[in-house]
């Protein structure tokens, strides 16, 4: 809806490199020409971004952290992106993720971007909360935004099921503090686990892991591949995101985390 609002054919969106693939295909749909900004190490660069904007520039996305390479801006770097960009660009913070973020130098856009005419945050019940097949999220933004946001809203919008449930949801603290802590445990326990075979990833953030294969003795396809065949799917990066040897992990629940760890175990014995 935002690139509904904000974007006519030929404007420019800009995304960094490896961003959530959802952003292209919206300004897409509406005709926007959208602008990759290289990224450092699989990281947001604030000055890559500054550097492809154009007179069409109209929004920046980012999602911090970002599915699927896990690194995200800390509150400075996410400030000063804001500072330096033209007051009439729009900055989009999809806070997806921020429910789990431990990091001490990480804010939530929503934390950092109050009261701001020119900064859109997007939550999602889709995560933390668990309802990600209800559809159901929300967004903080401008009054003016907003009510221009409900011009264009189409009558039949978030149904009433996933509203009910989103609301139940947000009672229940004791699952939400439970699952973060169960993610930060699990997440710190396969990272340590998987550099026994040369597998790297990012730092713990949100609730996946970034696996980087190029020091380890199997490729990231032929990991893939065996895991399958135990009935575990990673995600590969390789054709959406254009990431080559790497895949991404989803941390899953003890029973399943467990389960990788042994097949991981067996794959490596052979
Ligand atoms: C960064 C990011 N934003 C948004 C979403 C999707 O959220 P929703 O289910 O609310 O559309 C995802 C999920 O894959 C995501 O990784």
């Amino acid at each position: 809806m935002l690139c509904q609002l904000f974007l006519k054919p030929k404007d420019e969106v800009i995304l960094p490199q490896f961003s959530f693939l959802m952003y292209r295909i919206y300004a897409k749909i509406v005709g926007a020409k959208v602008v990759f900004a290289k990224e450092k190490n699989f990281k947001v660069s604030v000055s890559e971004i500054i550097k492809k904007v154009s007179n069409k520039t109209k929004i920046v996305f980012l999602a911090n952290p970002n599915n699927p390479t896990g690194t995200y801006l800390n509150s400075f770097e996410l400030t000063d992106l804001r500072k330096r960009l033209r007051k009439n660009i729009l900055l989009v913070v999809d806070d997806a993720y921020a429910e789990y973020m431990q990091n001490r130098d990480y804010k939530s856009g929503l934390d950092l971007f109050k009261n701001k005419q020119n900064v859109f945050i997007l939550r999602t019940f889709s995560k933390i909360y668990g309802l990600s097949s209800l559809r159901i999220g929300w967004g903080y933004g401008s009054k003016k935004i907003i009510d221009a946001l409900n011009v264009i809203k189409p009558p039949f919008n978030v149904n009433e099921v996933a509203q009910k449930a989103a609301i139940e949801s947000l009672k229940d603290k004791k699952f939400i503090s439970r699952s973060v802590k169960h993610n930060h445990i699990y997440a710190t326990k396969l990272k340590n686990f998987l550099s026994n075979y040369d597998i790297s990833s990012n730092k713990v953030s949100a609730n996946f892991l970034l696996l980087n294969f190029n020091k380890c003795k199997l490729r990231a396809n032929s990991f893939y591949e065996k895991l399958k065949k135990k009935g575990i799917i990673l995600r590969s990066t390789e054709e959406g995101y254009k990431i080559k040897n790497m895949l991404r992990l989803t941390i899953g629940s003890k029973e399943e985390n467990m389960k990788f760890i042994k097949a991981t175990q067996n794959i490596f014995r052979k």
